[in-house]
This record gives C-alpha cells, sequence and structure tokens, in this order.
C-alpha cells in the first residue's frame, strides 16, 4: 500500500517526552504547568446547565444546513453585537477544520501561507494535510511583543496567498495593534492576499487597550475571515462548534461564500445536538468565562509577584511566556530534577530554547509549587 506524502512528517520523539514517558512509567508524581485542556484543569463548570442544553427533542431531527443552522449564525452575530452579519457567518466543527476550509478556498497544492514565529504548533501540519507550505514572519519582543511590516513582507511570495495572524497570539499574548493591523492590511492588499485571522483568544484580555484590533474581519479592505468557536469562548472543545466570518469587500465576500459553501456541502461536519444547544452554551459563556479569567489571574499574579522571573509582556490567551538565562536547557532540567513539565520555546518555533511556556489555566497550587521548584532549580 502507498501513502500520501502529505503525511510524511518526521515525528522524533523529543528527549523531553521520553523522559516524562519514562517518570510516569515509573510511577513519578508531576507538576504539569502545560495543562491547556479546559475540561482536565479543575474549573468547575455549571453541569446541570450545560446538560440541560442538550434535553431538547429538536435534536432527533436532521436538517442539514452546509453553512449550519441560521438561528445558530443569528446568535454569533448577536456575540459580535451585530458587526457580522448572518448570512456571512459560517458554521464549522472546530476552529482547525475552519483553517482546513480557508486553505482549500484560498490555496493550490504548492501555494504559501505566511504564519507568525512563535505561534500555534498546528498551523503547520493543519498546511501540511492540505499540501500547502508554510513561511513565517516574525514577532520580535521589545517592552511587548511587535509585527514587523518589513520582516512580513519579505516572507511574501508570488505563491502566498493567505496571511495567518492568531489574534491575540498563542502563546504570547500578542494582540494586534491599530498601527500594526493597518501596514499588514495594505501589504496584504497591494499583494492580493488574504488574511485569516484565528481570534479564539479574544474574549482573554487582561486589560483594555484602545489600540487593539479585535475582529479582524469587521474592518478589513481586504478579503479577511475572522475564525472562532466554542473551545475556547465557553470553555467547551469537546462541544466542536467553530465558525469563520467573511470580511472584505461585498463581491469577494460573496464569491467566497459560494465556495465555502460548497466545501462545507461537502462534508455537512457540524452535528446537530451542539446547534441546538448553542443558545444556551453560548449564554454561560460570560459565568463561564468569569470562572477561567479568575484562574488565569491567580497564576499571571503569582508570576508576576516573583521577583526572579523575567516574565515577558502579556496582554490576554491561556499562556505566559518566561525569558530564561540560556545556561541550560531549563525545561529538561525541570523534569529530570524538580519533576516540573513545561513546554519549552521550541515547541512554538521560538527562536531558541532561551524561552519556557505556562499554561496559565493549570490548577493554582500545582502552578505555585512548580513555580517555586523553577525558582529553585
Ligand atoms: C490559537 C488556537 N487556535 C485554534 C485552536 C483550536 O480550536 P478548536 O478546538 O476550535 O479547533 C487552538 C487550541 O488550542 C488554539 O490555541
Amino acid at each position: 500500500m502507498r501513502f500520501s506524502s502529505r503525511l510524511d512528517w518526521a515525528l522524533p520523539r523529543n528527549p523531553l517526552t521520553q523522559m516524562l514517558e519514562a517518570k510516569r512509567a515509573a510511577g513519578e508524581p508531576i507538576l504539569d504547568l502545560t495543562e491547556s485542556n479546559p475540561t482536565h484543569a479543575g474549573i468547575e463548570y455549571p453541569e446541570r446547565e450545560i446538560a440541560a442544553a442538550f434535553d431538547n427533542p429538536r435534536i432527533l431531527r436532521y436538517e442539514p444546513d452546509p453553512a449550519g443552522s441560521l438561528a445558530v449564525r443569528k446568535l454569533i452575530s448577536d456575540y459580535y453585537n451585530g458587526a457580522a452579519a448572518p448570512h456571512r457567518i459560517l458554521l464549522t466543527a472546530s476552529t482547525s477544520e475552519a483553517y482546513s476550509y480557508l486553505f482549500k478556498l484560498l490555496c493550490d497544492p504548492g501555494d504559501e501561507i505566511v504564519v507568525p514565529r512563535p505561534s500555534y504548533p498546528l498551523l503547520e501540519y493543519l498546511a501540511r494535510l492540505e499540501s500547502i507550505n508554510v513561511r513565517h514572519y516574525p514577532l520580535f519582543y521589545d517592552h511587548g511583543w511587535h509585527l514587523d511590516p518589513h520582516a512580513l513582507e519579505t516572507a511574501i511570495t508570488d505563491r502566498t496567498r493567505a496571511l495567518v495572524l492568531v489574534n491575540p497570539n498563542n502563546p504570547t499574548g500578542h494582540f494586534l495593534k491599530r498601527a500594526e493591523w493597518e501596514s499588514l492590511a495594505a501589504i496584504c492588499e497591494r499583494r492580493g492576499i488574504a488574511i485569516v485571522s484565528d481570534e479564539v483568544f479574544a474574549d482573554y484580555a487582561f486589560e483594555d487597550d484602545a489600540e487593539r484590533i479585535g475582529f479582524v474581519a469587521g474592518e478589513s479592505p481586504v478579503p479577511a475571515f475572522s475564525l472562532s468557536g466554542l473551545s475556547k469562548i465557553v470553555g467547551l472543545p469537546q462541544m466542536k462548534l467553530g465558525w469563520i466570518v467573511l470580511g472584505g469587500p461585498e463581491r469577494d465576500q460573496r464569491a467566497a461564500w459560494n465556495k465555502l459553501e460548497l466545501i462545507a456541502d461537502t462534508y455537512l461536519s457540524v452535528g446537530t445536538p451542539v446547534q441546538v444547544a448553542a443558545q444556551r452554551l453560548l449564554a454561560l459563556r460570560h459565568d463561564i468565562q468569569r470562572r477561567i479569567r479568575e484562574r488565569l489571574l491567580t497564576n499571571l499574579h503569582r508570576l508576576r509577584s516573583a521577583p526572579d522571573i523575567e516574565l515577558l509582556r502579556c496582554e490576554g490567551g491561556w499562556y505566559a511566556t518566561l525569558r530564561v538565562p540560556r545556561t541550560k536547557d531549563w525545561a529538561e532540567s525541570l523534569l529530570r530534577e524538580r519533576n516540573v513539565l513545561v513546554q519549552p520555546g521550541f515547541f512554538y518555533d521560538f527562536e531558541s530554547d532561551a524561552f519556557l511556556i505556562l499554561s496559565l489555566l493549570t490548577d493554582p497550587a500545582t502552578f505555585r509549587e512548580g513555580v517555586s521548584r523553577l525558582l529553585d532549580l
């Protein structure tokens, strides 16, 4: 049997993973500061209300619609305070699936997308599955994260079809600012490139900033697609409901919509139960977000109050980045000598190993103890 080359991934097991497996097999207790699954993080959910949202005989009827139920699309339009029209919102089973639809829409095999570095590691794999190539544009750190429009432009080639933004970025927590937005929108307009903006963490800003652009499709002069879903905004990744909001010139939106509907019609992947439950689930987001935010801020405060930690400025999201001296491999040493698991920067394509990523979703007692052991190393 022959397999597609799009799955020819070199996936060497790195020393950290090997050490973790060995320690777990030996029964050693590990303090895990990488938990990014909110349903595994000890956050209390309004369980009865969530279960009640599915207690509805409408889940028994199948009424397929490639774009998803109009009633749900209206709810999502409300989530954007009307800045996104329901007929420009297309439902998907997840944000990851939304990416795959957009890469199919915009790229032929061998085409390119430009993605930020550092950023969300899954982008590379999502691109490979569509047989497209990834080029990177750097985010740089100088009293906060910034996007360098000149470096972005040099990453673009004749085969580039889309610029991916992760806004706020995972893991840096960088939000796109107005000045950055204006330069990158001008570049995309000049080069004829669409924008794909992953806004799954947009509701988790740690402070207000009038310079921030939260919803790219809402104000884009070029074809743009904003992505989000219940995974982060209601902290319920298992529900499998995401969406794409179309933005940019009306004519482009219409053309893109017709093609996206074709893609969605081919799979019809969004389940009926979650669409029936969506109204009640979305209504729970304020309560669930408050609980998640409380957790994030407790852990962030722990880092901010530690005198010997260089915490990079983090404007939002679920992660914190620490800069550590280049004296050793900190993630490996922490696991080997202190049984603490953190992610090394290279997992997210940081330029070097001198960064550690901690999940702010971690249970606070585990986080506190893990940080004490880190300070002690
Ligand atoms: C930046 C970012 N985008 C998308 C996703 C995936 O979201 P979904 O569960 O909707 O596929 C994640 C999950 O961690 C993420 O961090």
